[in-house]
């Protein structure tokens, strides 16, 4: 399915395109299989930075994903770029950073939703914290974060777009 074909799409960003948008892409992805959206609303992801054009996730990234059951390898890094507000109903960012960039980005009149990954989650935490430069903890907890904000987005786009997934 592309993204034309698919009745919502949403687009997944953070900085690099290897840890957080990444893990959100293949959680996300695997949600709405699950749940029998898979053939109606398109998931992607992206960064706001160019280091890593064209790579596979982070290797941390990948094993923390695959040890709960989630194949991330065959995604690959690009950039966000201002088509993507053309293509995009929901444009969700890993923390504020990315957040600037991509509002200095967002055309005049998107009517897409741009956003935080967790305004969807109950959360006390409100970015999804960056895990390239830490532990091998960090990328458990971005996976922790990124399952619950997930499920959160698809309770709201089931409540906000029932009409066009069920037509
Ligand atoms: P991400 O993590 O934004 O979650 O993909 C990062 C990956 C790479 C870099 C920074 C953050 N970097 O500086 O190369």
């Amino acid at each position: 399915m592309t993204i034309a074909e698919a009745k919502l799409s949403v687009l997944f960003v953070c900085l690099g395109n290897i840890c957080r948008s990444p893990t959100a892409h293949g959680v996300f992805a695997k949600l709405l299989e699950e749940s029998g959206y898979g053939r109606l609303i398109a998931v992607d992801s992206a960064g706001t930075g160019d280091w890593h054009l064209d790579h596979a996730p982070d290797k941390r990234t990948t094993y923390v994903a695959a040890s709960k059951g989630y194949d991330l390898s065959q995604l690959r890094a690009r950039l966000v770029t201002p088509a993507d507000f053309e293509q995009f109903d929901y444009i969700i960012a890993m923390d504020r950073a990315n957040l600037r960039e991509l509002q200095e980005m967002q055309p005049q009149g998107y009517s897409g939703h741009l956003g935080l990954f967790l305004d969807f989650s109950e959360n006390s935490l409100h970015e999804v914290p960056d895990p390239y430069y830490g532990g091998e903890g960090g990328f458990e907890l971005v996976f922790g974060l990124v399952e619950e904000a997930s499920i959160g987005l698809l309770q709201h786009i089931e409540l906000s777009h029932s009409e066009a997934l069920s037509s």
